[in-house]
């Protein structure tokens, strides 16, 4: 420990005091840290920067600050704790505060709260795309012509749920592995997730006497696909989906709560009990259990290019670091898991013109460039005009609520204070129902029993989304709803759960009537969620470029390929597949790297 804790400067720095940032006369943490500490408080003693996921730099902050739990506690707002977020993984501090420039708050480039972080300014992404990159060929070809730097069996580029499942599972299966994330933190879209990884016939089901089966899931894939899914790759998805509940429970995951997500004929959706969200949870173990096997895993690193031998073999990939520029990792079997591209609106507005300018519920990494990166490399693609919006991300705030709150018993009203749609269709007849409704916004409406349902929905009250009264008439009519309506809707509903069926828009769960507490209303609006399409695999995960040839050497898993969700994904089946294909991605790149 080199810095004793202050305070006042505790307070500055993690924003609990009520002191303004403009209370000092600098305007970044290095020049603040500089009035009381010297550069080797925070560097190497040579003055370089340790490497590209600054281990150093950030073992640094936490000797000063403690952990990222530890200032969690002192830094818990009204509405939001940036601290306590949804970060898996030992969250570096550079992801958010940077020593020479501004921080930057990096939950805004989800969000869109009011964080008032000291020394701050407003994330944005500076980031050339994979073809302005290879306009840097002097840089490239310098670090090409050099020896590789390091040699792995099975290097996995993107450390989200695909990322981990096929490191974990390529370890396991004898490889040396590397794992490099361009993010400056872990875990991908897949941390997001939230209401639930879907699986037939577990035995979490089982004990909570659902009846379900292999089949039944694979049907509901394919007729929320639109039928134009791979049905080789479903049977995979199905016919492993419980499998790969069972690998995650071995490894501690607990993912016993089960539910019903939009399009599913049964109650599939596993999370953890309580109803907490899944993604976080899952990453967490996979994450753990990477560790417990000493894989290494890279931030701010980002794969550019597949290097292939002159047979076509892959060879390794070209690695762009941050701080240290780039470098080649020798690799016998690559695994792209770099996930979708629903945050870049160029890319998505290309395919999909009638989402240009919607906002997405994705992480800030979701550009797509993996998948420019294997296009390079000869990967065809499959279905890549599918995109799919989210219902139900909060007007306020930019939250995705999880599909889980309509699952679990919510409704959808609009602001004549209607009903207007089955609320646990698919996605896409959701999402467009709500753009049909009056200023293209609807209300989830929920009680306290629903809320008592789900541990989630208390992080959106907790995020001040959720506006709460124990009158529906003055919920209403506080937000612009018509409030004797919406009471009148909600009587109505009651009478249908009651009666077991839906006369009116035919959904077909009626969990609980809402009438316990105080009820609760969330604006929402569609936003881009999902890409459906990426690159092609075939059973084994082999990339395949557009004549179906294998490229050898090249696996896939995630949602940076396509073929699976066909033109619309059902709610639970990408973490459910990500697990799966992730799984025999690292297998069989382990397999491959043995011969
Ligand atoms: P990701 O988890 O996105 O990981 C890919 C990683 O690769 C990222 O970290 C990215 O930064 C990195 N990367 C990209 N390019 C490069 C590169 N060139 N070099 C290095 N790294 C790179 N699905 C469900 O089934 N159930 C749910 O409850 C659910 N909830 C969701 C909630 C939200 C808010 C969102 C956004 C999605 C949700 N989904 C859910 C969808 C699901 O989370 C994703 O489809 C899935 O997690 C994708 O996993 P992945 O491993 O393929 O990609
Ligand atoms: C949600 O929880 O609503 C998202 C689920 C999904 O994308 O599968």
């Amino acid at each position: 420990m080199k810095m004793k804790k202050s305070a006042v400067y505790l307070a500055a720095i993690l924003g609990t005091a009520s002191l303004a940032p403009n209370a000092f006369a600098v305007d970044n943490l290095a020049d603040f840290h500089a009035q009381s500490m010297e550069c080797d408080s925070c560097h190497l003693p040579s003055g370089e920067l340790s490497n590209d996921s600054l281990t150093y730099e950030n073992a640094q902050c936490q000797s000063c600050h403690g952990t990222l739990e530890e200032v969690a506690k002192d830094t818990d707002r009204k509405n939001y704790n940036a601290h306590a977020s949804h970060f898996p993984g030992d969250v570096s501090c550079t992801a958010c505060h940077s020593g020479h420039e501004k921080s930057v708050d990096y939950c805004d480039s989800c969000h869109s709260f009011k964080f008032d972080m000291p020394f701050s300014k407003k994330w944005q992404r500076h980031e050339p795309t994979i073809a302005e990159l290879t306009k840097d060929s002097a840089d490239r070809k310098a670090a090409l012509a050099l020896a590789p730097a390091e040699t792995v069996d099975v290097l996995v580029v993107g450390t989200g749920g695909a990322g981990f499942s096929a490191a974990v599972s390529a370890h396991d299966n004898g490889a040396k592995v590397l794992m490099i994330e361009k993010e400056p933190v872990i875990g991908g879209n897949a941390k997001l997730a939230a209401g639930g990884m879907n699986a037939a016939w577990t035995d979490q089901q089982k004990a909570k006497n659902i009846k379900d089966s292999v089949e039944s899931m694979f049907k509901d894939t394919m007729k929320g696909g639109h039928n134009i899914n791979n049905p080789k790759l479903v049977k995979i998805l199905s016919s492993h989906s419980k499998a790969s509940v069972d690998w995650l429970t071995s490894m501690g995951a607990d993912l016993n709560d089960v539910g019903r997500m939009g399009g599913a004929s049964a109650n599939r959706a596993h999370r953890p009990t309580g109803g907490a969200g899944v993604g976080a949870h899952v990453v967490q173990v996979l994450y753990d259990n990477a560790v417990k096997r000493n894989i290494e895993i890279r931030m701010n690193s980002r794969g550019v290019e597949i290097l292939k031998a002159d047979n076509g073999q892959v060879k390794g990939v070209l690695v762009k670091g941050k701080y240290k520029g780039y470098y080649w990792v020798k690799a016998s079997a690559v695994v792209m898991a770099t996930g979708g591209f629903g945050k870049n609106n160029e890319r998505v507005a290309k395919y999909a013109p009638k989402l240009k300018g919607f906002t997405s519920t994705n992480q800030p990494g979701a550009t797509g460039d993996g998948l420019d990166v294997a296009i390079n490399a000869g990967a065809g693609t499959t279905d890549i005009k599918y995109i799919q919006a989210h219902p139900t991300l909060s007007v306020k705030g930019g939250v995705m609520v999880t599909e889980a709150v309509r699952g679990n018993g919510a409704i959808l009203v609009n602001r004549e204070g209607k009903r207007f749609v089955n609320e646990i269709t698919t996605r896409d007849k959701a999402a467009a129902a709500i753009l049909k409704q009056t200023g293209k916004t609807a209300f989830l409406i929920f009680d306290d029993s629903v809320r008592k349902s789900l541990s989630k929905i208390n992080k959106y009250i907790k995020l001040g989304v959720a506006p709460t009264d124990a009158s529906p008439v003055k919920l209403g009519n506080s937000l612009g709803i018509n409030g004797k309506a919406l009471a009148a809707t909600i009587v109505q509903y009651n009478k249908l759960v009651k009666a077991g069926k839906d006369t009116d828009f035919a959904r077909p769960n009626l969990p609980r009537a809402l009438n316990e507490g105080s009820y609760y209303a969330i604006e929402v609006t569609p936003g881009v969620h999902h890409t459906m399409g990426g690159v092609t695999i075939d059973t084994k995960t082999e990339v395949m470029t557009n004549d179906n040839q294998v490229i050898p050497g090249l696996f896939g898993a995630g949602e940076v390929t396509g073929g699976i969700h066909g033109a619309n994904r059902l709610g639970g089946n990408a973490i459910s597949g990500i697990v799966t294909f992730g799984r025999l991605a690292g297998e069989n790149a382990a397999k491959f790297a043995k011969k």
